[in-house]
C-alpha cells in the first residue's frame, strides 16, 4: 500500500500534537498538584507549525523519501485510473475548509476571553454637550454650595429615579428591574469598588459619555450604560452625582494637589 505512506509523516505529526497537548498539562499537574495548565491557541498554533515542517521535512529530505511521501499525491491526482479516491479526497479537503471556517464565524455565548478594565483611565479631555471638558481638573460646581446642598441632593434624586434606577436598582445595589439583562451589569453604588473609589470628574466622564465613551481596554464586553449628556442637562447630572455620594454615604476620591 504505497498510495497510503504519506498517512506516516501525518501520524507523527499527530502523535506530536497529542504529546504537547495532553502532555503538557499532564506535567504542569505532576509539578503544582490540583492545575492543569493549558497551552495558549495561539502558542498551540506556532508549535503545530512548526512541527509539521520539520517533520515533512524530515520525512521528504531525501530523493527517496520524498518520492515515496509526495508520489501518491501525484498518483491520486495524476492518474486517470484513480478517479473515485480523487473524488473522495477533493469532497473531504472541501468539507474539512467548511468545517473550519463554520467554526470560525458561529456565534459563541461564551464570555470573551479578555479581562475587562472596569475603571480605565479616562480620556485626558471629554467632549460632552458639544464643550471640551478637562477630566483631570474638573470640580463639582455644586458640591461648594452649602445653602442649596439639600435641595441639590433632592433634585438629583428625581434625576435617579427617573432615569438610573431601571438598571442601577432603587437602593442603588446595581438591581434595577433590567440589571440581570446586561453583562456587564449595572454598577452597585453601595459597593466600595464603585463611586466610593472615584473622583466626581470620573463619575461625571462616566455618566456624560456611557459605554460608548469608554476606552478600548474597558470592552469587549459592550457597557449598556447610556450616554447621558444626550438626555440630561449638565447641571442634572452634576446633581445626580450630589445625590449618588449622600445616598450611600460615601465621599468622592480627591486629587490631592502636589506639594
Ligand atoms: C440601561 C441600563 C442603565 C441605565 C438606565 C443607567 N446605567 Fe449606569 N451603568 C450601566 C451599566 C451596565 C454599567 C456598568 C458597566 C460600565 O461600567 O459601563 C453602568 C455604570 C455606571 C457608572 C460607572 C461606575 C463605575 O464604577 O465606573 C456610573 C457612575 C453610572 N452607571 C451612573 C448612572 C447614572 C447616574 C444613571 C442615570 C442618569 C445611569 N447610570 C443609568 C447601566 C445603566
Amino acid at each position: 500500500m504505497k498510495i497510503l505512506r504519506p498517512l506516516i509523516p501525518l501520524t507523527v505529526i499527530l502523535i506530536l500534537y497529542f504529546a504537547l497537548k495532553e502532555g503538557v498539562p499532564y506535567l504542569g499537574s505532576q509539578l503544582h498538584e490540583g492545575t492543569w495548565p493549558v497551552i495558549p491557541t495561539s502558542v498551540m498554533k506556532m508549535y503545530v507549525f512548526f512541527i509539521a515542517v520539520g517533520v515533512l521535512l524530515i520525512f521528504t529530505f531525501t530523493d527517496d523519501g520524498f518520492k515515496a511521501n509526495i508520489g501518491p499525491f501525484a498518483e491520486i491526482y495524476l492518474n486517470p485510473d484513480r478517479k473515485i479516491i480523487r473524488f473522495v479526497s477533493a469532497v473531504l479537503v472541501g468539507c474539512f475548509g467548511a468545517w473550519v471556517s463554520y467554526q470560525y464565524v458561529k456565534p459563541t455565548f461564551d464570555a470573551p476571553v479578555e479581562l475587562r478594565s472596569i475603571h480605565p483611565a479616562p480620556p485626558s479631555n471629554a467632549k460632552m454637550w458639544g464643550k471640551t471638558y478637562s477630566i483631570g481638573t474638573l470640580k463639582n460646581p455644586l458640591r461648594e454650595d452649602k445653602e442649596n446642598f439639600a435641595a441639590n441632593v433632592k433634585a438629583g434624586g428625581e434625576v435617579y429615579y427617573k432615569n438610573c434606577f431601571y438598571c442601577h436598582g432603587d437602593r442603588m445595589l446595581g438591581k434595577g428591574p433590567f440589571w440581570d439583562g446586561f453583562t456587564p451589569v449595572p454598577a452597585n453604588f453601595v459597593d466600595i469598588g464603585t463611586i466610593a473609589q472615584l473622583s466626581e470628574s470620573f463619575v461625571f466622564w462616566r455618566i456624560g459619555t456611557g459605554g460608548p465613551g469608554l476606552p478600548s481596554e474597558a470592552t469587549p464586553w459592550l457597557s449598556a450604560m447610556p450616554v447621558w449628556h444626550e438626555f440630561l442637562s449638565e447641571e442634572e447630572v452634576w446633581k445626580v452625582i450630589l445625590f449618588l455620594y449622600d445616598y450611600t454615604g460615601h465621599s468622592p476620591r480627591v486629587i490631592e494637589p502636589h506639594h
